[in-house]
């Protein structure tokens, strides 16, 4: 056995390697390594999750943010951007529309929007949770107190997703104004699971300045939180960004990392992102046959979908919405995989 054939053993057997080894498997898999650990990825996907793929609605509530991420098209400083915050009313809309569909995961998801106070939020939760009580409510809204994450939780928040973007607190600090922290963003994820969500993280691949290094410790960073869902997707520029004329993300790098990303942790969820989806016709097919295992189809007003341009031509309609889940459904099936519209908790082994 050749060295590289060592380490994916060790990785599928031990779920652990150190950084080394990481970052050999990203930059010295030949093509054939690479479908070897899609195989041993989705073995391990449907040990747990069957050949299933998850739902979810996702609700992007509003695009008003008070940071200025230097990749993101939402930043506050994009003057282009044109701001919209849905009302309740718009959003319960949206899971009526999205229930009748079959979704039972509802993600809001947005900018950190200080219009959005810890009431009008917990009362939305509550609104939704008492509508449709066999629904999961995702959060995705950025960087709160502990006692706000508190507080949604006690209203019925089940999940919460927070990319930590990057896992390298210099890179972190290079892609962030100082007003931002690596620390509290961290801080923000273990609050979040000692507050009992079920806590996504992630990270863009390909992202400016990223290095083999970097994506190594993400790898490890994995390992030692171990999310319940993980995000990845690549990195797209966004013509109103300081990034704007740098190279995307690879499509396959993303993929490998996911086939890595499942056999380190075997039950997280992983969604096939909206990213991977723009940069490749049938990325999210990719992905699933990498290893992910959920996808999120856009349940926002059409109105506001164009809006929601974190990065440049993001998806928003065709397969990416919601109402298309009759031709999603039959491309999932094509790759022989199939969509279920159960809440799609993530897996716990029993201690
Ligand atoms: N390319 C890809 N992903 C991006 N995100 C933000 N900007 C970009 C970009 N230019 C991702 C970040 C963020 C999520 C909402 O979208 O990871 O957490």
């Amino acid at each position: 056995m050749n060295n590289l054939s060592i380490i994916i053993n060790k990785l599928s057997q031990q779920h652990s390697l150190t950084n080394d080894e990481y970052k050999m498997l990203l930059l010295e898999c030949s093509k054939d390594d690479v479908d070897h650990l899609a195989r041993l990825a989705r073995k391990e996907t449907e040990k747990i999750y069957g050949k299933n793929i998850y739902i979810r609605g996702l609700i992007e509530i509003s695009n008003y943010c008070k940071n200025d991420c230097y990749y993101c098209g939402i930043r506050a400083s994009n003057t282009s951007c044109d701001r919209y915050r849905l009302t309740d009313d718009d959003i319960l809309e949206c899971c009526k529309e999205g229930y009748a569909l079959g979704f039972r995961t509802f993600v809001l998801q947005g900018g950190e929007d200080p219009a959005l106070t810890d009431d009008i939020i917990c009362n939305l939760v509550s609104k939704i949770k008492e509508l449709y009580p066999d629904c999961a409510i995702t959060l995705s809204l950025g960087e709160r107190s502990k006692e706000s994450y508190k507080k949604m939780k006690q209203a019925g928040a089940d999940r919460y997703l927070l990319r930590h973007e990057t896992a390298t607190a210099e890179h972190y600090a290079l892609l962030h104004p100082s007003k931002m922290s690596f620390d509290n963003r961290i801080r923000c994820l273990y609050d979040l699971r000692n507050l009992g969500f079920q806590v996504g993280c992630g990270f863009m691949v390909g992202s400016p300045e990223q290095t083999p290094d970097m994506l190594a410790e993400e790898l490890k960073f994995i390992e030692t939180f171990k999310p319940d869902m993980c995000g990845i997707g690549p990195f797209i520029p966004h013509v109103a960004t300081k990034y704007h004329n740098y190279t995307a993300g690879s499509v396959d790098m993303t993929c490998l990392l996911l086939s890595i990303i499942r056999l380190i942790h075997p039950c997280v969820l992983l969604p096939a992102t909206t990213a991977l989806g723009t940069l490749a016709p049938n990325g999210r097919e990719k992905g699933i046959l990498s290893g992910a295992n959920v996808i999120m189809p856009n349940l926002s007003p059409a109105s506001v979908r164009k809006k929601y341009m974190i990065y440049d031509n993001k998806l928003s309609d065709g397969d990416e919405s919601a109402s298309a889940l009759d031709s999603i459904k039959n491309k999932i099936n094509s790759i022989g995989y199939n969509i279920i519209t159960s809440r799609g908790d993530v897996y716990k082994p029993k201690k």
